[in-house]
């Protein structure tokens, strides 16, 4: 760990547990050590696979939630929304995160530092934490969204650019239909657990979770009451 983003990082951290210790109730989480629930860095979640847990310890000494927050909105220092971000959702195994991390962003007002010691499985490991403090949030706002659906809207996302006709058809939407949009949103198979390789369409929801908006799950969702 050398250069100056190394430097201007450990003073990012410094200032982050000074910060830390200072509240009463808030207790700063430091490296390496394991994430209760309710755990401040962690976003109150508890990362539910090793891999996950070896993101979340790069993510934390990397002090990325220092900027990004550590449910991933929290942005100071006009660091970008993590959770709402474009370009996080188009990223596979840290193809993108990494590059920007390895790379940072020295050019803007308030820079963020480059990440350049990171090894491909830290980053690997990094982005997946990152995609799953996205799908977590993501789900969360969803199920909090309850203004009314557009049923039209839905079927239309659903047989297009949801992609959801393509995996699900006529006959299965119904049973679809009745699993409601929590298992909409994330169906068992798309839940992180330690020795599941998720199967391609657990992985299609994942994806969808990151990508498609409040509006459209509820129009969807909207939509399959009608099929009931
Ligand atoms: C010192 C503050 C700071 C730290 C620490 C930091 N970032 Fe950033 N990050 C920023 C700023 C500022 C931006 C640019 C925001 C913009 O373009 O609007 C940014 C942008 C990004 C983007 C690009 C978003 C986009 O669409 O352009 C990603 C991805 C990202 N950060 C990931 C990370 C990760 C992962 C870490 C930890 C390894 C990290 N950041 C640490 C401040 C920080
Ligand atoms: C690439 C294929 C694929 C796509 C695209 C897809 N799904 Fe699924 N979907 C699946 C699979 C596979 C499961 C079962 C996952 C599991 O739990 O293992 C599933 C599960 C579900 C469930 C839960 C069913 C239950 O009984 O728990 C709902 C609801 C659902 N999908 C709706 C949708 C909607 C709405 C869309 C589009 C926004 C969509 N799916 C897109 C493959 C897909």
């Amino acid at each position: 760990m050398s250069g100056p983003g190394s430097m201007f990082r450990h003073a990012m951290v410094a200032v982050a547990f000074a910060i830390g210790t200072m509240g009463v109730a808030a207790q700063t989480l430091l490296p390496g050590e394991a994430a209760k629930p309710g755990d401040r860095d962690t976003g109150g979640v508890r990362p539910p696979t090793e891999k996950l847990e070896h993101g979340r310890i790069v993510f934390v000494q990397s002090s990325c939630h220092f900027c990004h927050g550590t449910d991933l909105t929290q942005a100071q220092m006009g660091a970008a929304d993590l959770m709402h971000d474009q370009l996080v959702g188009m990223d596979v195994d840290g193809n993108l995160i990494g590059v920007i991390a390895k790379a940072g962003l020295p050019n803007l007002q308030t820079s963020m530092p480059s990440f350049s010691e990171l090894t491909p499985q830290q980053i690997s490991d990094l982005a997946a934490y990152v995609h799953y403090l996205r799908q977590v949030g993501r789900y969360k706002e969803a199920m909090a969204y309850t203004k009314p659906g557009d049923a039209a809207a839905g079927k239309v996302f659903f047989e297009g650019d949801g992609g959801c006709a393509k995996c699900h058809s006529t006959a299965d939407r119904k049973s679809v239909a009745i699993a409601g949009k929590a298992k909409m949103l994330m169906p068992a198979g798309a839940v992180p657990k330690e020795d599941l390789t998720p199967s391609a369409g657990a992985v299609a929801h994942q994806h969808l979770l990151e990508t498609a908006t409040v509006t459209q799950w509820q129009d969807v969702a909207t939509y399959m009451g009608t099929l009931q």
